[in-house]
């Protein structure tokens, strides 16, 4: 099947977005033909300082890489890099109903989270449809919030065919299994918005530190304690074996372990579960030119395929194509 995963290059990624998405997204390489892209694009929709979005960019580019996206087998590229699907996008619009676009929930939370309501914003799912619809994408692997997207699409690509005849193929979502909620360090969900974050590649040290600082409630160390809803706890269900997540269990039981002996070792299994990655993406900052360079192959393979449907697309609707 043939896979299509879209990134934004929205800041540094946090272990919540690692063991909630990426870890799962990045295992379906493996069985799937993967396709996937850095939406730089949709990022420009809340209007990034130009640097920032360069640099974010390449840093997402690096952290993909670092934690195993292997670009010769998945095509890994920048969004702005293929443009023809701008030009789909355009004509998608021309079919898709105001309405369609009306009734999508995230313009609006984006609106009401204070970003100023551009074109952009609310022509964001359509852009969306261009990117899955032209690559002939089969699945799309989302977290929940994005399912209406996937909606819009199917939705676009139905009607399109409908009146133009066979022209695309209607991808089915595919919703990411995640890992229970990834707590942050107030215990809260772990995310950027709440400032609250272990990032996946802050120095070893400052996991440690961060890690020491997470709330716990005042059970005293005698007492009893229940696994189920320790947010140290759902820590170390990410990282320790299952062998050693059942003796972890068995002290919580028992009483007399105190919070602290836990947050150690929580460091230590984050240290190691990330440190080789830490090493390939250390080796990859020191070698932009590589980075860039799979981004520029995987552009060069993506546009193939985009060039193909857009020529499709452009003679069904009576445009001249390009083929
Ligand atoms: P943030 O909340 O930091 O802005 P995003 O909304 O960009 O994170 O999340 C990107 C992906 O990471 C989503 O698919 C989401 O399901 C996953 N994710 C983010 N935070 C967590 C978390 N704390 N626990 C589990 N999954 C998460
Ligand atoms: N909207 C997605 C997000 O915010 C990113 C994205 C853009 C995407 N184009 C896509 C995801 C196509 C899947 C398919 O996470």
């Amino acid at each position: 099947m043939r896979i299509l995963s879209g990134i934004q290059p929205s800041g540094k990624l946090h272990i919540g977005n690692y063991f909630g998405a990426m870890r799962q997204n990045l295992a379906l390489q493996e069985e799937h033909e993967g396709f996937y892209f850095i939406a730089d694009y949709h990022a420009l929709t809340s209007n990034p300082q130009p640097e920032a979005l360069r640099q974010r960019t390449l840093e997402v580019a690096m952290d993909y890489l670092a934690l195993g996206l292997n670009p010769e087998k998945t095509v890994f590229w920048r969004q702005s890099d293929v443009p023809a699907v701008t030009e789909l996008q355009w004509i998608l619009s021309c079919i898709t109903p105001m309405g369609l676009l009306q009734r999508c929930t995230s313009y609006k939370d984006k609106v009401s989270q204070g970003i100023s309501p551009n074109h952009g914003l609310f022509a964001y799912p359509v852009l969306q449809a261009a990117d899955i619809l032209i690559f002939d994408s089969q699945l799309v692997p989302v977290g929940a919030d994005q399912k209406q997207h996937i909606e819009v699409t199917r939705d676009i690509a139905v009607k399109f065919n409908n009146t133009y005849g066979e022209t695309f193929v209607i991808p089915e979502d595919y919703i990411i299994e995640s890992v229970a909620v990834v707590p942050g360090l107030d215990g809260r969900k772990m995310s950027k918005s709440y400032n609250n974050t272990i990032e996946i590649f802050e120095s070893e040290s400052s996991i440690q530190k961060k890690v020491m600082r997470i709330v716990t409630d005042s059970t005293p160390v005698e007492a009893p304690k229940n696994p189920e809803t320790c947010n140290l706890f759902a820590l170390l269900r990410l990282a320790a074996s299952p062998e050693e997540l059942k003796e972890w269990e068995e002290r919580y039981r028992k009483g007399g372990l105190g919070y602290g002996t836990v947050k150690k070792r929580i460091a230590e299994l984050l240290i190691e579960y990330f440190r080789p990655y830490r090493a390939k993406r250390t080796e990859l900052e020191k070698n932009p030119d590589y980075v860039e360079k799979v981004l520029m192959d995987g552009a060069a393979r993506a546009d193939a395929v985009a060039r193909r449907t857009l020529d499709r697309v452009r003679r069904a609707v009576g445009l001249k194509g390009i083929l």
